[in-house]
């Protein structure tokens, strides 16, 4: 039997046909992955859609291959346990310690980090019983997952939807990269305000100004942000990315809406970064019917005025003790330039990186250098988006001051 190295545990709710797509991009990812569906899962999803997606057995069974001793090897030899979805049964199971089947008996002999991803309906989601498993859970250092909010089986919506497959398996990587230090809640009672995506700037109802930002960078930020702890506002310009579970979505169009909404969010945050691309010029009209070309007349020039700059003015009018993180694209003296615009902005730390064909823009990966405004500079090797997010994290935390201390 090959060395599993992530067990996929499944729970018994509709939301099981995610998990083959989550079980895809983690295979996909050169991981390992030994499936483990509860007798409820598969009246879901049967098991051969396990099988073939994972090119193992499922396995099911804690009487099956009895001298491979599964109930107890599973667990052991895992380096990751992620169940998704757990259900409230499942929750309430491993709560107790219960273990009368494969996945419960996995989740008592792991010693690896542990993430549960519930789904279930709203009310089942916030009844104190399940409530109370989570905390008890989440206090054993057991890595809760909020579900999203959205729409439920059938046509009810409310919070209880399982998290997109991608965002499972980001986080997946995530706590596969940190180990039990991706599971520390070391942001935990901070509020920090995340922008992400680049801003439009409307020419006429039908074409805009904009910019090839993914939003991937800002939404790795709000999702590590999400997973150490904090509670976070993401200021989303333009993104097609899957919500981060957890963060509460600001949804934005222009550069003066991202600026209304930072200012208005960040009003009483601990941090605020700005890792979007906001837009330094708009149009200085905004045509009400779509612009029309006509044979033999020049088109107009377009006129543009300059936009705020948002990171400047949230650095100039911060509150005490909050820190303020502003991102740069360069294309040449990365570091020099840098270090003028950390100064320019008057903002405490400033990521730099620098930007070129294929660089930077839309990639998973990153390579950057943290500069802060007391001199310091710390490179962050190229690595995925969520490494980064993390060092920002890291480096925000040391310019904190004490919750304390206020
Ligand atoms: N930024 C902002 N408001 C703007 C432009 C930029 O808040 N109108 C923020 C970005 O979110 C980013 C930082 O400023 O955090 C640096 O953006 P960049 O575009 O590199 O800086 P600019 O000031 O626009 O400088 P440049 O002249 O190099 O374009």
């Amino acid at each position: 039997m090959d060395r599993p190295r992530i067990v996929l545990g499944v729970g018994g709710g509709i939301a099981a046909y995610k998990a083959c797509e989550l079980l895809r991009r983690l295979t996909e990812s050169g991981h390992e992955v030994r499936v483990v569906p509860t007798a409820a899962a598969l009246h879901f999803v049967g098991e051969a859609t396990w099988s073939a997606l994972s090119g193992a057995p499922a396995a099911t069974e804690v009487w099956e291959r009895v001298h491979e001793v599964p109930h107890v090897r599973l667990g052991q030899e895992a380096d990751l346990v992620v169940v998704a979805p757990t259900t409230a049964d499942l929750l309430a199971k491993a709560a107790t310690g219960l273990a009368d089947d494969l996945l419960t008996n996995t989740l008592l002999t792991a010693r690896c980090p542990v993430v549960l991803a519930p789904a279930m309906h709203t009310e089942m989601w916030e009844h104190p019983a399940t409530q109370q498993n989570v905390a008890t859970l989440r206090g054993r250092g057991v890595l809760v997952v909020e579900p999203a909010v959205g729409r439920l089986t059938g046509v009810d919506t409310g919070k209880g939807r399982l998290p997109e497959p991608e965002e499972l398996a980001l986080l997946c990587r995530r706590v596969l990269a940190r180990g039990t230090a991706a599971l520390d809640a070391d942001l935990a009672g901070r509020h920090v305000v995340v922008s992400a995506g680049g801003t439009r700037e409307p020419l006429d109802p039908v074409r805009y100004l904009g910019n090839r930002s993914s939003g991937k960078q800002g939404y790795a930020l709000a999702r590590t942000a999400v997973a150490r702890g904090a509670r976070v506002t993401l200021v989303s310009a333009n993104v097609s990315l899957p919500e981060p579970a957890g963060a509460r979505v600001v949804e934005v169009g222009t550069a003066e809406e991202l600026r209304e909404a930072m200012v208005k969010a960040s009003a009483e945050a601990d941090a605020v970064v700005m890792a979007a691309a906001v837009a330094d010029f708009r149009p200085a009209a905004r045509a009400s019917q779509k612009i029309k070309k006509r044979d033999g007349v020049a088109p107009e020039p377009v006129a543009l005025v300059r936009n705020p700059d948002v990171l400047a003015e949230l650095a100039a009018g911060r509150p005490a003790g909050q820190v303020v993180v502003g991102f740069a694209a360069e294309t040449e003296n990365v570091l020099a330039g840098g270090r003028a615009k950390l100064a320019s902005k008057g903002c405490d730390l400033l990521v730099v990186n620098q930007v070129g064909e294929r660089r930077t823009f839309g990639s998973e990966e990153n390579e950057a250098v943290i500069l802060d405004a007391d001199g310091g500079e710390e490179a962050v090797p190229h690595g995925p988006k969520e490494a980064l997010a993390d060092r920002v994290w890291d480096a925000v935390l040391r310019r904190l001051p004490p919750r304390d201390a206020g």
